[in-house]
């Protein structure tokens, strides 16, 4: 495998990510563009990997052999991390003038980029454009950077994705297109009815294990759809998404996506009731010292596909955030909603379920629990999508009942 480092602050990290790739029994070779050389040196991966770092395409020794070619010919991926606006955008116009760019345009393997860079960079229209090329025409596999504090400064999208999240993509690269070709609608994040202009009914979900979930499809070959409520997360890049705010658009949106879909995955937390009304004004505080809010139910989507749907099709998942008697009420929700697969979350549990970054769920069908332990969510995607592609595959053996 060849890691290809850019020149961006990011670089450091790309040290630990050589260490984990090496402690899986990847052998890696690394490969750096000369800005990379400002922030971070080749000796630190030639320790980490115990093998020459391949920084300069005019080595007189490095390429004695043509060594950029012959990288690219072992490597059966290409990482590219941090992939910086600059890289990505030497990437999509096919050039090849460093290590790393010449190595990604001359192999045949998949090639996996971790962008990151200052948020406006990563929002400007060109680096948008240069990802969906290097997506769409070249086939890269992109792992989506991350929110939070940059080193610029600013707050937002463009900070490298964390190495156990590149490793974790690297090895489902790696690892068989399980669900090449399934178009899976993914539903994530709350929803928010509103009361009136400014104030609404909502509730804790973030939106991150729905677009972990959808991310993970994607990676795995799937045509995914992603319905996502308001969110500060930002959607896997390359997945087709709709943002919907209410219950009644996201049904609305549902009711599209999941005409031809083979798998919907239900992880959004739809609000059960809404207001009855909604106030054309805001509603103003006066003197009273109580206000009472009438809600009305939401239709329950997921029962509702549930009772939709022609045989298997689409294969559905629904979620259970539950606080208390988690298997018992996944378990009823297994039936009462039509599902073939329930994720039972209790949200209760610390680092588990709203908000945080990891989770621990249980998943429930028709023949038994399995538990999934507490990892990323990341992770925990990835293992819901290998208990949907098993049960696609091996339908499940509803047992019989006994007879009396
Ligand atoms: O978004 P995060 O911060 O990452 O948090 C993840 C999560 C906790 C939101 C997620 O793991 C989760 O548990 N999602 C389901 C939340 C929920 O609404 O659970 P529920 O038990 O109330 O609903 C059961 C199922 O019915 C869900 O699949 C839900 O999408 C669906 N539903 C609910 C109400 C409704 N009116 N229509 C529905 O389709």
């Amino acid at each position: 495998m060849v890691v290809g480092v850019a020149g961006g602050i990011a670089a450091y990290k790309a040290a630990e990510l050589v260490r984990l790739l090496d402690k899986a029994g990847a052998t890696v070779d690394v490969a750096m563009t000369p800005r990379a050389q400002h922030f971070i040196t080749a000796m630190t991966f030639q320790a980490l990997t115990r093998r020459p770092v391949f920084t300069d395409l005019f080595s007189l020794t490095d390429e004695e052999k043509i060594g950029h070619i012959q990288l690219a010919d072992a490597a059966d991926l290409v990482v590219i991390a941090p992939a910086t606006a600059d890289l990505c955008a030497r990437l999509a116009a096919g050039m090849a003038d460093d290590a790393v760019t010449s190595i990604a345009l001359a192999t045949r393997a998949p090639v996996l980029l971790a962008p990151s860079m200052n948020v406006n960079m990563w929002n400007h229209v060109l680096t948008q454009r240069n990802l969906t090329t290097l997506r769409d025409v070249a086939k890269y596999q992109i792992v989506a950077p991350g929110e939070g504090f940059l080193a610029c400064g600013w707050t937002g999208p463009g900070r490298l994705a964390e190495p156990a999240e590149i490793v974790e993509a690297a090895a489902h690269v790696l690892s068989a297109q399980d669900l090449a070709g399934v178009k899976v609608v993914v539903t994530a994040g709350p929803t928010y009815e509103a009361i009136d202009p400014v104030r609404f009914v909502g509730n804790r979900s973030s939106g991150k294990m729905g677009a972990a979930i959808a991310a993970a499809a994607q990676r795995r070959g799937a045509e995914v759809r992603l319905i996502f409520g308001p969110s500060g997360v930002a959607p896997p890049v390359g997945v087709e998404t709709s943002h919907v705010e209410s219950a009644a658009q996201l049904s609305w949106a549902l009711n599209n996506a999941v005409k031809d879909a083979d798998v919907v995955v239900m992880t959004a937390a739809v609000a059960d009731f809404r207001p009855a009304k909604v106030a054309d004004q805001k509603l103003k505080r006066g003197a009273q010292q109580t206000m009472t809010i009438e809600l009305v139910a939401n239709p329950d989507l997921l029962a509702g596909l549930g009772k939709a749907r022609k045989g298997k099709r689409p294969f559905l998942v629904g979620f259970a955030a539950e606080t208390n008697e988690v298997i018992a009420n996944a378990k009823a929700k297994l039936v009462t909603k039509g599902c073939d697969l329930v994720v039972a979350n209790d949200v209760a549990e610390v680092g588990a379920g709203f908000a945080v970054d990891t989770n621990h769920v249980q998943l429930v069908d028709a023949n038994g629990v399995t538990d999934v332990p507490s990892a990323s969510k990341a992770e925990v995607a990835h293992r819901i999508l290998d208990k949907i592609v098993e049960m696609r595959t091996k339908p499940a053996i509803t047992p019989k009942p006994k007879k009396r």
